[in-house]
């Protein structure tokens, strides 16, 4: 199908890859649950995604959990049953765009004429800031956000760059995949001179009904977080904007905003929505 025919809510050839969202059913996207209440098969993301939305939406299907499940096993599941003329989902937690690993299943279903899309999903950031009542962006405070996780068996020391993110400043620092590490990456920037007084807020199965936020500093976070007993499932966000202070007024509300009338060229410059 090309770019012109398709449009949103279309009914898509393929293999959709869903991002289901952080936990809460009601931030699936539309698209998202329609494609789930037509499926016949749903390959899901196990823990991470909530049992509540695969209840409110898939009980007519045959569901798979992936996790334990490598590529061998699940793209012969996925691409037969495709074949077959069962409408399949891929379901992934979140966005299947961030930590997803969806492209090389996605590849792997291509090499098997299977068609595939994406259907993106809520991030567990975007959750997370929301829980914390805060922007990831915030006016004179964050600029930028980045998405990251630390050094393990997956990512080496170098690769590592939670310690550059956090040393610029006005970064907003996500950290995915590291809620079994947050001693070792707070000692590491301790380590590293940044500022002890740093805010961080470790938020646990954000939008879900046992949702928990601790909030506390490079200092103090890692004992905070060893005493709550979270070894998985949270995120973790460094920076000034975790606690929505000492922001200044953006351009947009103010008389700024005006200045531009007249002038028939579009700029973003100073914009937010
Ligand atoms: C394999 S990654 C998948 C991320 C997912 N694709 C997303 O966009 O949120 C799994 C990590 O995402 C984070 N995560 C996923 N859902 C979460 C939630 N509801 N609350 C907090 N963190 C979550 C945790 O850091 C977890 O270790």
């Amino acid at each position: 199908m090309s770019d012109e025919e398709y449009t949103a809510g279309d009914v898509r050839e393929g293999i959709p890859f869903v991002g289901a969202g952080p936990g809460d059913p009601g931030l699936l996207t539309v698209t998202g649950k329609e494609l789930l209440e037509r499926a016949d098969l749903v390959v899901h993301a196990g823990s991470l995604v909530n049992s509540e939305l695969l209840e409110a939406y898939c009980d007519h299907a045959e569901l798979v959990n992936s996790v334990g499940k490598d590529l061998e096993e699940l793209v012969p599941l996925m691409a037969d049953a495709y074949h077959e003329g069962r409408e399949v989902v891929r379901l992934h937690s979140g966005d299947p765009a961030i930590y997803g690993a969806a492209l090389e299943q996605m590849d792997a279903l291509e090499a098997e004429d299977v068609p595939t899309y994406f259907v993106p999903g809520v991030t567990s950031s975007f959750a997370a800031s929301a829980t914390l009542g805060t922007q990831l962006t915030l006016n004179e405070v964050a600029n930028h956000v980045a998405f990251t996780r630390p050094q393990g068996k997956t990512l080496s020391e170098e690769e590592d760059h939670i310690s550059d993110f956090v040393g610029m400043g006005d970064v907003t620092t996500c950290i995915y995949l590291g809620t079994h590490a947050v001693r070792e990456t707070m000692d590491r920037l301790l380590a590293d001179g940044h500022d002890p007084e740093t805010p961080v807020a470790v938020v646990y199965h954000a939008s879900w009904p046992d949702e928990d936020v601790i909030t506390g500093t490079l200092e103090t976070i890692a004992d905070e977080v060893e005493e709550a007993g979270y070894r998985a499932s949270a995120l973790v966000l460094i920076g000034e904007a975790v606690t929505g202070a000492g922001y200044e007024r953006s351009y947009l509300y103010g008389d700024w905003a005006n200045r531009g009338s007249g002038s028939s060229e579009e700029s973003e410059e100073g914009c937010s929505d």
